[in-house]
């Protein structure tokens, strides 16, 4: 894993929206994998902002939302489809019908996850995906003992996922049991990952996920099989992070490598 330490969580999360626009302009039809939740909010901001100021045009590009509560319309203010329509899709030029979130209800939620995963199989898989991490160190709504193969499916929420969400919605009883998520064997297939995490609430599961054994316990470690993972952190998420100097050494200050002067 290329392991990024910021001094603060906007330094990361514009990192995080730079190597996304970066994406967008040099291969405009990427497929995209993205995120929903309190940290991408800043993320799609700097999206915004950086697609206007370089004129960078997502016209061709798809996108394929990691996860969708189950049970709730998906018009409804809570939905993540409403979130990513909010935060990020009605203002920039992607085409809403190349944009994808999981379905939100329907007969039978098996079939529904199944279309989903090949959906995103026939768009040719994810060529970049955002992820964030819970502080339970979950991926998209993968929660901790899920499988490490697993395609999209139906999860149950456990009670910390929805108390954590709870903010989102009026009631505590109005927060889904379930909800429809990209598998973490799906996330594991993309070309590319990126992974963002800030906080000290975060710096547990941030441990887990980059020095911890590769166990369903947490799911983010199952990235520690990725090839190609950038983790992008602050330093609170990162406190508790062991070869701290080496981090450093390798990427001061969250810059990239420049092997000509090494
Ligand atoms: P958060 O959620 O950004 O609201 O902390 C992250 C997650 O649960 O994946």
């Amino acid at each position: 894993m290329k392991v990024l330490i910021f001094q603060t969580e906007d330094e990361a999360k514009l990192r995080a929206a730079q190597i996304i626009l970066s994406r967008v302009q040099s291969v405009p039809n990427s497929v995209l994998g993205l995120a929903t939740g309190g940290t991408m909010e800043a993320i799609y901001a700097h999206l915004i902002e950086g697609s206007s100021n370089h004129s960078v045009s997502w016209s061709e590009t798809v996108t394929f939302n990691l996860d969708e509560y189950w049970g709730i319309p998906a018009d409804s203010a809570a939905s993540y489809r409403t979130y990513m329509n909010e935060h990020l899709f009605k203002h920039i030029d992607v085409a809403m019908k190349s944009t994808h979130v999981p379905a939100s209800s329907g007969d039978d939620p098996s079939d529904a996850a199944q279309s989903y995963e090949d959906a995103i199989l026939t768009a040719g898989g994810i060529d970049l995906q955002l992820l964030g991490i819970g502080k339970n160190g979950h991926i998209g709504f993968n929660e901790p003992t899920s499988s490490l193969s697993s395609r999209t499916w139906i999860k149950t929420l456990t009670q910390e996922t929805r108390d954590s969400n709870r903010r989102f919605f009026e009631r505590l009883e109005d927060v889904p049991k379930y909800a429809l998520t990209v598998g973490i064997g799906t996330i594991l297939a993309s070309e590319e990952c990126i992974i963002v995490g800030t906080g000290v609430d975060k710096a547990a599961a941030i441990k887990a996920m980059i020095e911890g054994p590769v166990s369903a316990a947490c799911p983010a470690s199952a990235l520690q099989m990725h090839r190609n993972v950038t983790v992008l952190i602050d330093n609170d998420a990162a406190q508790n992070l062991d070869p701290m100097e080496y981090y450093q050494h390798v990427h001061p200050e969250g810059r990239e490598t420049e092997l000509s002067n090494v």
